[in-house]
């Protein structure tokens, strides 16, 4: 194992300087007792990126990343940007990290902690236990395909083209067979094949991939179909492999299951062990500089680094088991709470993580 990281960290807008703050903090934490050393170095991206260099991804703040082992990212936009043309959108700068990275296999998972299952809006019966993976292509389909805007004979015309060639499907593919390799081995491919002919492409390098995966039972389901089995009967679900656009889509879905949005950590992986990490969650300009925000989902984003990129097993679980401790004890933030006049604020949450993970290492 390495003794000295280098971490960038993008905390973007809106809330996400306050809980990047706190999972740094975490981070630093578990620096001090591995004996590891993390320099995190911050840099721009997103509004404040727009307002400052006058691009949402700036030159720098590539170079910072590529220069690190991994990155932590908080969350961009805001209202402040919405009226702004494509170029001059946060989203963009998301979208071009992503593209500049390579980071193309996006690791989605929703997990119902027992404690929070009233948080969900669904019945009890149908989400606990609740404990899924969504793997979304991200650098390729209707995202990053050729956009036009012309005049037309009827008016204005727009395209958005959706391209994936064999190479592209296939390594996500088998992102998604390794993942479920190692979970329950059932990977369900989601595809619109009976419409989309880059579905069917994907349908057969999924096929063709199956052949190297014998323990892992594949199937496939239509996304539409998908997306009610995923409110109707969840627990059906392992590990879900999908393209850019769908896998937008029902990993948002997903995240809902859980009823709690401010606790989901993702992670957006290379080829290799380099990844950038951040929370579900957007960047709540409604709640931004109250001190309210739920830094769970960012500290948990923490633990997948540890445990994806830097090869740390140990401390990635060490992290998590503090979070759900916290939430055992009964401390909520305003987004998760039953009562929220017992809600704690955002730095309050992050020493209760702090101190419980002390508390672990603790020797008994
Ligand atoms: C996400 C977001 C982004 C996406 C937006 C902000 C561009 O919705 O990470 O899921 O569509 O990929
Ligand atoms: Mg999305």
């Amino acid at each position: 194992m390495k003794k000295n990281y280098r971490i960038a960290v993008l905390p973007g807008d809106g809330i996400g300087p306050e809980i990047m703050q706190e999972a740094v903090k975490v981070l630093q934490l578990v620096g001090e007792r591995e004996g590891v050393t993390f320099t995190c170095e911050e840099g721009r991206i997103g509004g404040i990126a727009i307002d400052t260099d006058g691009t949402p991804l700036p030159e720098a703040t590539v170079k910072l990343a590529k220069q690190a082992d991994a990155v932590l990212l908080g969350a961009v936009g805001g209202p402040k940007w919405d009226q702004n043309p494509g170029h001059l959108r946060p989203e963009t700068g998301l979208l071009g990290i992503r593209k500049e990275l390579g980071l193309f296999a996006n690791i989605r998972p929703a997990t119902m902690h027992s404690s929070l299952v009233e948080a969900s809006t669904l019945k009890p019966e149908v989400v606990s236990g609740v404990d899924l993976i969504v793997v979304r292509e991200l650098t390729g389909g209707i995202y990053f395909g050729e956009k036009k805007r012309y005049d037309g004979p009827n008016g204005e015309v727009a395209e958005d083209l959706c391209i994936y060639n064999e190479a592209e499907i296939e390594r996500i593919i088998r992102v998604g067979f390794e993942i479920a390799r190692k979970r329950k081995k059932r990977l369900v491919s989601v595809d619109k094949a009976n419409v989309l002919e880059s579905s069917r492409l994907w349908r057969k390098v999924a096929e063709r991939v199956a052949t190297d995966y014998p323990d892992v039972e594949l199937s496939h389901q239509l996304v539409d179909s998908c997306a009610m089995q995923l409110v109707r009967a969840p627990k059906q679900f392992d590990v879900i492999v999908t393209e850019n656009m769908f896998g937008d889509i029902l990993s948002d879905q997903a995240a809902m299951l859980t009823g709690s949005i401010g606790m989901l950590a993702s992670a957006s992986l290379a080829a290799g062990s380099f990844g950038l990490y951040e929370p579900v969650h957007g960047s709540a300009p409604d709640i931004a500089g109250k001190g309210i925000a739920n830094p769970l989902a960012t500290i948990l984003s923490v633990a997948m680094m540890l445990r994806l990129s830097l090869d740390m097993d140990e401390a990635a679980a060490a992290v998590e088991n503090a979070v759900w401790s916290v939430l055992e004890a009964g401390h909520r933030t305003g987004d998760i709470a039953r009562d929220p006049s017992k809600a704690i604020g955002t730095v309050e949450m992050g020493q209760l993580v702090r101190d419980e993970l002390s508390k672990q290492w603790q020797p008994k």
